[in-house]
């Protein structure tokens, strides 16, 4: 038997212990609290530089992570979504709005398809002052020239706020500009046995441009191109009138003919516009309507 002053000590002691296992838990709670908080913070921390630095490239390049791509059918509503494509990878916004229209870059490429003063003034739309323009005496787009009234564009201000629809009108000139001169410097070069011979398509130099049309190509230099070459899986006129927009028709043809892909000023190669529009298509005369019924949005 216990006696009762046993009893109470030992009531006594279990008080006591409970008390310091209490304290210790509380502390302990309080010790796991602060780490967790620290890890917490740090936590945080690692979020906002992440979230920062994804801001920052995003910014740089927008589709550095997913680009752009033309998927649609054949034909005119693939002559559509080339030129909506088109907009996006040219502004570098996600979706089309009337804001692409406005876009200026630091070379002074204008609008949404970032035209430059060259290639307006070769579809008629602008006279540049003294000869002079991009590349030509300038190290900018500076369009200090006169605009020609084609189509009611009689200054830039019209040509940026795309009065008349006038941009979606240019591009579709301009991508019948640039299938001419593919189509007959292309063919020009039929019978021509000088040319080194990279495409592994075309081994008989009978080249015409639709010969490249719906085949793989493969590039065996240029820039940012590595040693073993870089196939594109499918050429389409898409493509080659996107390259032609980015690098000039000259320089598409001449990339066909040697296998050596150029860049544009912002160090973007044409066989990444080569694959934006790798499964897209549509054919010249898709073209000449859109030009001919140049209001058709
Ligand atoms: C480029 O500039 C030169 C010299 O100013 C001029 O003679 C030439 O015609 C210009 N090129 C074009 C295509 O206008
Ligand atoms: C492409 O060039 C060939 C040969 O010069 C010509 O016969 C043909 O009409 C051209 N195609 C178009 C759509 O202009
Ligand atoms: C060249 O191409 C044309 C039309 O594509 C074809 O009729 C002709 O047989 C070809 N010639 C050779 C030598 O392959
Ligand atoms: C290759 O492309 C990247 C970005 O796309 C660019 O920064 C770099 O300068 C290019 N390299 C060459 C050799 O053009
Ligand atoms: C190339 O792309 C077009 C358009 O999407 C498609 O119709 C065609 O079958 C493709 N060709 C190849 C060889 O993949």
């Amino acid at each position: 038997m216990i006696n009762e002053s046993t009893m109470k000590t030992l009531i006594n002691e279990s008080k006591q212990s409970n008390k310091l296992t209490k304290k210790r838990i509380k502390k302990s709670i309080k010790n796991n609290c602060n780490k967790s908080r620290i890890i917490l913070f740090l936590l945080f921390i690692l979020i906002i530089t992440i979230v920062t630095l994804i801001s920052i490239i995003l910014s740089k390049n927008p589709f550095m992570f997913i680009r752009p791509h033309c998927k649609a059918q054949y034909g005119k509503s693939s002559l559509l979504e080339t030129f909506n494509t088109l907009g996006k990878l040219e502004t570098g916004m996600m979706d089309n709005n009337n804001e692409e229209y406005k876009v200026i870059n630091y070379l002074g490429f204008t609008g949404k398809y970032q035209f430059g003063e060259a290639i307006l003034k070769d579809l008629g739309y602008y006279q540049p002052k003294d000869n002079i323009f991009y590349n030509n005496g300038s190290d900018k787009n500076n369009w200090l020239g006169t605009f020609t009234g084609k189509y009611g564009c009689n200054n830039y201000q019209d040509f940026l706020m795309n009065k008349q629809n006038v941009q979606e009108i240019a591009i579709r000139e301009e991508f019948q500009y640039n299938f001419n001169i593919l189509n007959s410097t292309q063919n020009n070069n039929n019978n021509d046995n000088n040319n080194n011979n990279n495409n592994n398509n075309n081994n008989n130099n009978n080249r015409t441009l639709l010969s490249f049309i719906n085949k793989p190509f493969k590039f065996t230099g240029g820039c940012n191109i590595s040693v073993n070459g870089y196939l594109i899986k499918n050429i389409t006129m898409a493509g080659l009138l996107a390259a032609a927009h980015l690098v000039g028709a000259i320089n598409v043809n001449n990339a066909l003919l040697n296998g050596v892909a150029p860049c544009d000023e912002r160090k973007t190669s044409m066989t990444s516009y080569l694959e934006d529009f790798d499964e897209c298509d549509f054919s010249e005369y898709d073209v000449n309507e859109a030009v001919t019924n140049n209001n058709n949005k």
